[in-house]
């Protein structure tokens, strides 16, 4: 990560980590008379790694705009436990095969392959009950949120992007708009709902203006991520990534740089966030949180 750019993200990660840890781990259950394994792996796939970008981007738009970080925290924790369910999935021998997440064994090779589906089954159904009783949040909000993480995470969302990318993999390589249209979906969605809970957090009754032009800036955000991702999975050694490296090409994934080439897609990437960081500037929150972290997002090495 570019040096500036770095120390400015790591300075806005750091001011939310400890609220969002904080909500993770009181979320997460620690025994459990039907499955200890259970509670065991799911504590594993949640805590401990993970860069804790979505719920951090969810904390810096609700301070951004004028809201309570404490109001944010679980609403954003709701987003990470989606996102570490759409991980052990992912790893998963029907969907990636990886053997390698956070640094550490995936999920099924930690424990078992029942047990990771389970895991990713009660992460994601514990991100709801979390979300429909967040405190702060007036509750019909709370129910338009409930409906953005299902909509986000769902058929149209995250799970859509996942089914066309399993799909295509190993067929015939998508167009550069499909291959947009499943980065959206995928990853996009959910860095698009992270964006939203901050918002409706701070300003429950924001107008559809502000609001539509911060969900814009969100899917773009989460756009550029993925390119990011794919971009990293070439140019990045397992041991820094946490994960495998070199795993796209030899699933045969469709990706930015198997289509376009590493340079095209790095300039992509970056073309991506200036389309996100001038719908910040539209909404004059340049210069905040959210453009650190917005950087952060293309200007990484992890
Ligand atoms: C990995 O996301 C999955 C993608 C959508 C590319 P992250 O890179 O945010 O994973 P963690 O949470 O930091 O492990
Ligand atoms: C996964 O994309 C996106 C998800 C919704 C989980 P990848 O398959 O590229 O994610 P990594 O590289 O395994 O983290
Ligand atoms: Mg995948
Ligand atoms: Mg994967
Ligand atoms: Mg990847």
């Amino acid at each position: 990560m570019a040096d500036d750019a770095g120390a400015a993200a790591e300075a806005v990660t750091a001011r939310f980590a400890a609220p969002i840890e904080d909500a993770l781990a009181r979320h997460l259950p620690e025994r459990s008379d039907l499955s200890p394994k259970l509670v065991e792996a799911l504590r594993y796939a949640a805590l401990g790694g993970g860069k804790r970008l979505r719920p951090a981007i969810t904390c810096a738009t609700c301070a951004s705009l004028g809201g309570s970080v404490e109001t944010a925290a679980d609403p954003a924790a709701a987003i990470e436990f989606v996102h570490a369910y759409s991980l052990v999935h992912d790893d998963l021998p029907a969907m990636d095969d990886d053997d390698l997440r956070r640094g550490r064994p995936t999920c099924h090779i930690a424990f078992d392959e029942a047990t990771a589906v389970l895991v990713g089954d009660g992460l994601q159904t514990l991100a709801f009950e979390v979300l429909a009783a967040a405190p702060g949040v007036p509750e019909t909000t709370r129910l338009r949120m409930v409906r953005l993480l299902a909509e986000a995470a769902g058929w149209r969302g995250m799970v859509g992007g996942q089914a066309c990318d399993m799909d295509a993999t190993g067929a015939a390589p998508l167009s550069l708009t499909q291959l947009q249209r499943m980065h959206a979906a995928k990853t996009g969605r959910l860095f698009r709902v992270a964006v939203q809970f901050g918002a409706l957090c701070a300003l429950p009754d924001i107008d559809d203006r502000r609001f539509r032009h911060l969900t814009t800036f969100g899917e773009r955000l989460g756009v550029a991520f993925q390119i990011v991702d794919d971009v990293l999975d070439v140019t990045q050694p397992s041991e820094r990534l946490g994960k495998p490296a070199g795993s796209d090409a030899a699933l045969g994934k469709n990706t930015y740089p198997a289509l376009v080439g590493l340079n095209r897609a790095r300039s992509l990437a970056h073309d991506t966030l200036s389309e996100a960081l001038r719908l910040l500037e539209g909404l004059g929150l340049r210069h905040g949180p959210l453009d650190a972290l917005a950087r952060a997002t293309v200007e990484r090495v992890r």
